[in-house]
């Protein structure tokens, strides 16, 4: 490491640590706070304050947005021709050490363009389709193209949804995340805010309603949660489902590295998605998506990705983000 990678300036800390924390981070939490040591390493710690117990009682989508954050820094780096080593297993979450003449990582262009996209797709396009189907290549992705098969991934994910929504403690936990209408505290600091979430001002506001304590559970008696919460038309305009699985052994942080750099390599199709990780976090259907779509045992399905073209008239919504100056400790 040469001193002048030591000695980043105020700004130039403030600009690394934006750009790595345009990452995804689970539920938008941001729960990566970055440390820049005497020695000129960056270290990666935990926010403790920011942990979602009910949803993610293992912290394992923490370690993957520690992982995708820390990527991030890496990308950052690289286009400053610092190549950057990552240890893991001491006091901090990662230590990411400072190396001189890395090459710019073209997979950093696309940093600023990659958000998560929540509405309605496009109209599939054959050349979309050829895309996203080439991706299956690189042997973490399981692309799904054929229209039946994403109705019924549509469907399963519907009724996956309903099951972990029916849990009054998770979805107390999730709204506490959601910021339905514009005055809400931090509606563009951290969470799901409504537009975020491709909801209209009207819908954010009777979103909030619906998933309240009292009412979901009395329109789930009657049966109306269900079209209520139902995102199936939003998958089945998709050009794909994308299955995205890893080696079962690998470290969610490992994991939160590769899933940011997976996401990208779509961005980087012209194309824009939104996870579906509840398909993941039930095993019932992780197992029968495994089982349907030929994925090894020892493989772990992290989420599923429907991916599309966002609509010509539909703009993306202002990126929602902590200031970086609260995220250096
Ligand atoms: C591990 C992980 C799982 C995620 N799962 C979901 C999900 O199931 N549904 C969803 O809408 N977004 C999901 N996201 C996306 C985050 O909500 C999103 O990255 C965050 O709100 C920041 O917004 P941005 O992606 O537009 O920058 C996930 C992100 C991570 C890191």
């Amino acid at each position: 490491m040469s001193d002048a990678m030591a000695t980043f300036d105020e700004y130039e800390r403030i600009t690394l640590v934006a750009e790595a924390n345009l990452a995804p981070s689970v539920h938008n939490i941001q729960p990566t706070r970055f440390r820049f040591a005497p020695d000129g390493a960056i270290e990666i710690h935990e926010d403790a304050r920011r942990r979602i117990p009910v949803g993610d009682p293992t912290g394992a989508d923490n370690r993957k947005s520690f992982g995708a954050a820390a990527e991030g820094l890496v990308l950052a780096l690289a286009a400053r021709n610092i190549s950057a080593g990552i240890e893991t297993g001491g006091d901090a979450i990662a230590r990411i050490t400072l190396h001189p003449e890395a090459a710019p990582d073209p997979l950093r262009t696309h940093v600023s363009k990659r958000a998560t996209w929540r509405g309605a797709f496009d109209r599939p396009i054959t050349r979309d389709v050829k895309a996203l189907e080439k991706l299956a290549a690189g042997g973490d992705m399981t692309v799904v193209t054929d229209p039946a098969r994403i109705a019924e991934i549509a469907t399963l994910y519907d009724d996956t949804s309903l099951v972990t929504l029916r849990d009054g403690a998770y979805r107390a936990e999730l709204v506490s995340w959601m910021r339905f209408t514009r005055g809400a505290k931090n509606w563009s600091r951290d969470g799901l805010n409504a537009e975020a979430m491709a909801l209209s001002p009207f819908e954010g506001f009777a979103a909030g309603v619906v998933m309240g304590p009292l009412l979901f559970p009395v329109l789930n008696a009657f049966g109306a949660a269900r079209p209520l919460i139902a995102e199936g038309a939003k998958v089945t305009s998709a050009a794909g489902v994308v299955l995205f699985h890893r080696p079962a052994s690998e470290s969610d942080f490992d994991t939160g590295r590769r899933f940011y750099r997976a996401w990208l390599e779509i961005t980087a199709l012209g194309l824009c998605l939104c996870p579906m990780s509840a398909l993941a976090d039930s095993q019932t259907a992780a197992t029968e998506l495994k089982r349907a779509y030929d994925i090894a045992d020892d493989r772990k399905l992290v989420t599923a990705f429907r991916v599309g073209r966002r609509p010509p008239n539909a703009k993306q919504t202002p990126r929602v983000r902590l200031p970086a100056s609260e995220l250096i400790v």
